[in-house]
C-alpha cells in the first residue's frame, strides 16, 4: 500500500499547487516521488527540493505516458501509486458555454484541451499502469476530479463536464478492478488556493480568486494534500476535502430540479 517507505509514486501536475503539495507530503512520508509536469522547470524545482525525480511531460500524449511508466519502473521501481492530478480550467468566456455567436469559435479549443487534460490523460495513465499493477497483485490510482464533477462549476461548462467524466471514469475503474487488488480514489475538492482559481502560486491567502470560490472557504494546497493522502491510505473511494460537498450531493440527488433552481439563484447572486 501507499504507506510503505520507498514505494514509488508518480504525481502529474506536480510542479505547482495541489500536485506539488502531494509530492512534498509523499516524499516526507518516505516515498520515492516522480514529479511529472508540462512545465519542466517547475517539475525539476520540486524534485530537487524533495530528492525526487522530475519528468517533463504533456499528459495528453499517451505515448509519453507509456514511456514515462516504462522508464520509471525500469530505473526506480514498480509504481505503487499513480496520482492523475494535472488539470486545466478556462471558464466559459464572454461568448458563454455554447458559443452564442455560433459556428467555429475558439471556445472549441478550451473544450478539447479540457477533455484531453482532465479526462483522457487519466484514461492514458490507467491504461499504462493498471496492467502492471494487476500482474503484481495491487496498486493505487488516485484521480483528482473536483466538486465541479459532482455539482457543476458555474461559469465553466467544459470544466464541469470533464470533471463529471473524471468521476465516471474513476467509478468504472473502482468497480472493474477493485476485486483484483487495485484501489481507486477520486478527489472532489471545492476551492483550493492555487493558480487554477486565480490565486498566486504558493499563496497563503484564504480569500480571493475568481468569484464565488470563497463561499465555503478556500483551503491551502497542503491541507488538501494531507486529507487526500490520509483518506487514500484508508482505501476510501470518494475523497471530499470540503465536508459541505457531501450535504450538497444529498440535496441534489434528493430533488434535482430544486437543486438546479438553487444553482440559478446562486448564479444570479454572483458578480457579472
Ligand atoms: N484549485 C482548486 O480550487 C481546485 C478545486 C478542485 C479541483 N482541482 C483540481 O486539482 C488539480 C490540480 O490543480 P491546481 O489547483 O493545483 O492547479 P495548478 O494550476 O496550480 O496546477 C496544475 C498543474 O498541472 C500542470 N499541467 C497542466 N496541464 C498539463 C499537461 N498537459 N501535462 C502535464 N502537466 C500539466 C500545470 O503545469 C500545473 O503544475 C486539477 O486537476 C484541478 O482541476 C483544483
Amino acid at each position: 500500500m501507499i504507506d510503505k517507505r520507498g514505494d514509488v509514486a508518480i504525481v502529474t501536475g506536480g510542479g505547482h499547487g495541489i500536485g506539488r503539495a502531494l509530492c512534498r507530503r509523499l516524499a516526507a512520508d518516505g516515498m520515492q516521488v516522480v514529479v511529472a509536469d508540462i512545465e519542466g522547470e517547475a517539475a525539476r524545482t520540486v524534485a530537487a527540493e524533495i530528492n525526487g525525480t522530475a519528468k517533463e511531460i504533456d499528459v495528453c500524449d499517451e505515448s509519453a505516458i507509456v514511456r514515462m511508466v516504462e522508464d520509471v519502473e525500469t530505473r526506480i521501481g514498480p509504481i505503487e501509486l499513480f496520482i492523475s492530478n494535472a488539470g486545466v480550467a478556462f471558464g466559459d468566456g464572454e461568448s458563454g458555454s455554447v458559443s452564442k455567436e455560433g459556428g467555429l469559435n475558439p471556445i472549441d479549443d478550451r473544450w478539447q484541451t479540457s477533455w484531453n487534460v482532465n479526462v483522457m490523460a487519466q484514461v492514458y495513465a490507467a491504461r499504462a499502469v493498471i496492467p502492471r499493477m494487476l500482474q503484481r497483485g495491487g496498486g493505487h490510482i488516485v484521480n483528482i476530479a473536483s466538486a465541479a464533477g459532482l455539482l457543476s462549476q458555474i461559469g465553466d461548462a467544459a470544466y464541469s463536464t470533464t470533471k463529471h467524466a473524471s468521476v465516471g471514469l474513476s467509478e468504472s475503474l473502482a468497480i472493474n478492478y477493485g476485486d483484483d487488488g487495485i484501489t481507486v480514489s477520486v478527489v472532489c475538492p471545492q476551492a483550493v488556493a492555487t493558480r487554477l482559481i486565480g490565486m498566486e502560486d504558493d499563496s497563503n491567502a484564504t480569500e480571493g480568486g475568481f468569484g464565488g470560490n470563497e463561499i465555503d472557504g478556500i483551503l491551502q494546497a497542503e491541507e488538501v494534500a494531507d486529507i487526500i493522502v490520509e483518506q487514500a491510505r484508508e482505501g476510501r473511494f470518494m475523497i471530499l476535502t470540503h465536508p459541505k460537498v457531501a450535504t450538497y450531493i444529498q440535496r441534489k440527488s434528493g430533488d434535482y430540479d430544486r437543486w438546479i433552481g438553487g444553482m440559478r439563484k446562486f448564479r444570479r447572486s454572483l458578480p457579472k
